[in-house]
């Protein structure tokens, strides 16, 4: 793979997920900060990434992050716990060195962890997410670093992916598969009292995952944890803020096919929107 010229000039920001699971960070993201730029990529060709190898997860998302890089962004969020879990540290520690030290790649995990100290009392908390983030042990290990006191406990999820991939996240046939994951959930700690959604793509099932959690369980969206985060880095950072523009626009790409994502996408973002394909090689 190669990268080609690469801009100095400020760019959008890049948001980028396997599908379209992202684009709830994306939402929550362009409610706080809205004046910039953004340029969001959905990998609906190859998505779940949930279910593939450590070595696939971090070429594909390498690929995408090279694409937002030649598109202009000096800063991409990696909107998808999978990617951030398997790829994020490599791109961050190997590859962003050689490929331009200056730009930046940020993920989800982080900030997710560090907002679970103030929400949970019984310090017990759950993880919701895919195969993937759920073996990579990421939660385990950013929130053991930041509340060592804190007992965390996973649960993967395979089919809830697929399941808002192909629009069946609101249909009957999803209650089944929201309901088993839950339960084993509780069933393996039932002092839990806050449960994450490591997965940028669950918050489309929130209504059905509401239905089969108990009452006094925390449901952790992590949306605005992930947006205030983003806040407050460019807050920290102006230099980086500096590198990116700020003309309130939005552009959708998709390695699928463009009507399907422009219709999916648009019951998600409940806004019109203007999508393009993109190849990721
Ligand atoms: N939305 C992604 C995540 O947050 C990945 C889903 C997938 O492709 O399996 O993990």
């Amino acid at each position: 793979m190669s990268v080609h010229y690469l801009s100095d000039s400020p760019g959008p920001i890049g948001v980028f997920d396997s599908g379209y699971g992202g684009l709830t960070i994306l939402d929550c993201i362009r409610k706080v900060l809205p004046q910039y730029d953004y340029i969001y990529i959905g990998d609906n060709a190859r998505t779940p990434y949930g279910t593939r190898s450590f070595e696939v997860v971090y070429e594909f998302t390498l690929q995408a992050v090279n694409k937002l890089f030649e598109m202009g962004c000096q800063l991409v969020i990696l909107a998808c716990n999978t990617a951030s879990a398997k790829a994020l540290r490599s791109i961050q520690q190997k590859d962003l060195p050689y490929i331009d030290p200056r730009r930046r790649v940020l993920g989800v995990i982080r900030p997710t962890a560090e907002c679970i100290g103030q929400l949970t009392k019984s310090r017990h908390v759950g993880v919701l997410a895919t195969a993937g983030t759920i073996k990579s042990e990421s939660y385990v290990l950013e929130i053991g670093k930041l509340y060592p006191d804190i007992h965390v406990v996973g649960e993967a999820c395979p089919l809830w992916v697929p399941l808002v991939e192909n629009n069946e996240f609101d249909k009957p046939g999803a209650d089944y598969f929201v309901k088993q994951h839950i339960d084993n959930l509780l069933k393996k700690d039932p002092q839990i009292d806050s449960v994450i959604l490591g997965c940028t793509h669950y918050p489309l099932l929130i209504k059905k995952i509401r239905q089969y959690m108990p009452g006094h369980i925390n449901i952790i969206s992590q949306g605005d944890y992930v947006a205030s985060s983003l806040k407050d880095y460019l807050h920290r950072h102006p230099e980086m803020d500096e590198r990116c523009l700020k003309h309130g626009t939005c552009a959708f790409y998709t390695t699928e096919s463009v009507d399907k994502f422009k219709e999916s996408a648009s019951i998600f973002l409940r806004w019109p929107i203007e999508v393009s394909k993109v190849v990721l090689e």
